[in-house]
């Protein structure tokens, strides 16, 4: 979508539990640093909006002398200073913000202020060959959304999910099955091999809703460990947790391939790009892979670590705003939603 003979653009991504910098070319990526908070979220089964703000606020600037000196780039040379700006952690993102804000103001460089969920959309077009226009479903830990998406900088929303992400149910589902957090990644090592005999309910939520419930499915599971699931057993089972976790997981899965295919269908549009931190789940890019050979759809999915958060999609991103003119002011606030 650009070349590497583009000035490098420095970004940075605080929106929830990952401290990260990176410096991009364009969309060529000179340094990709992600630090994961996972493990002082962990014990907590979620990410504490007060610890990762503190955590980002403790790691942000050795973070961004990482991102400069893996890229072989010094400040001087920047054509712009991008953080995420919405939506997010209120307190997580205003640490970046103000960084680099900070950094824009001591440089003399444009700001650009940067949209998450279009930046998570970007990081296909950065790593594939997909270009609008095309159907983007966006499933993360705080969002489950299908986009039609016109040009890099507009997507329109077509649906989202009325209670739960999707990732989200993910990490509720390990809790109870007693896995570990991240729950995505943990749902996805237990049910591997596993057969998703049991059937939880797929809430479709009518015939041409693009919108997501995952809620259901959650009390579901809920119910099948404390051996509620209207068979009449009222005693704990003695469970296969691999199998619920394949069976969980299948239902998941079914459900964001249909919505994706009613998606394509509502819009005419052929070609489907699947981004956010459930997008590096296997299942779901077999299932996905295997639906687009059968309808006839280009399916892009990026590489894992452009999946889940990361500022290399923030700074792709902030290339295309910069070059359409579109600097923030230093006084511009950070949006949590
Ligand atoms: O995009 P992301 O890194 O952060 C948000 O913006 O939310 O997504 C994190 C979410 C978590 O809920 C995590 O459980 C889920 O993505 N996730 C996965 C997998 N890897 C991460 N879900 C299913 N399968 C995976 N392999
Ligand atoms: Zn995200």
């Amino acid at each position: 979508m650009s070349d590497s003979s583009d000035a490098p653009i420095l970004a940075i991504e605080t929106s929830c539990d990952e401290t990260a910098a990176a410096v991009c070319c364009g969309s060529h990526i000179l340094s990709n640093i992600v630090l994961s908070q996972i493990p002082l979220h962990k014990p907590f089964w979620g990410t504490v909006p007060e610890v990762a703000a503190r955590a980002h606020l403790r790691w942000l600037l050795p973070v961004v002398e990482r991102a400069l000196k893996e890229a072989n780039v010094s400040i001087s040379d920047l054509a712009a200073v991008a953080a995420t700006q919405k939506p997010g952690l209120i307190g997580a993102l205003l640490v970046g913000l103000t960084a680099a804000k900070t950094l824009a103001l001591c440089t003399k460089k444009p700001l650009v202020a940067v949209d998450h969920l279009l930046a998570h959309i970007y990081a296909a077009f950065m790593a594939t060959n997909a270009s609008p226009p095309c159907v983007a479903l966006l499933v993360s830990g705080g969002h489950t959304c299908l986009y039609r998406v016109e040009s890099v900088l507009d997507a329109v929303l077509l649906g989202k999910t009325i209670d739960d992400a999707a990732g989200e149910a993910f990490d509720k589902v390990a809790r109870m099955l007693n896995l570990s957090y991240p729950g995505g990644p943990a749902i996805e090592k237990a049910a591997k091999g596993k057969r998703p005999a049991i059937r939880f309910p797929r809430s479709l939520l009518g015939e041409n809703s693009l919108d997501f419930s995952f809620s259901g499915l959650k009390t579901a599971v809920l119910y099948y460990l404390k051996g509620q699931d209207g068979r009449g057993r009222s005693e704990p089972l003695d469970v296969d947790v691999g199998e619920i976790a394949a069976s969980f997981q299948e239902a998941v899965v079914d459900v964001l391939v249909e919505k994706s295919l009613r998606a394509l269908r509502a819009t005419g549009i052929r070609r489907l790009i699947v981004v956010g931190g459930v997008a590096a789940n296997s299942r779901l890019r077999q299932a996905l892979a295997s639906t687009a050979a059968e309808r006839r759809f280009e399916l892009f999915i990026p590489p894992h670590n452009l999946c889940t958060d990361n500022a290399a999609m923030v700074a792709g991103l902030a290339h295309h705003l910069l070059k359409a003119g579109r600097i923030a002011p230093l006084s511009i606030d950070a949006q949590p939603n």
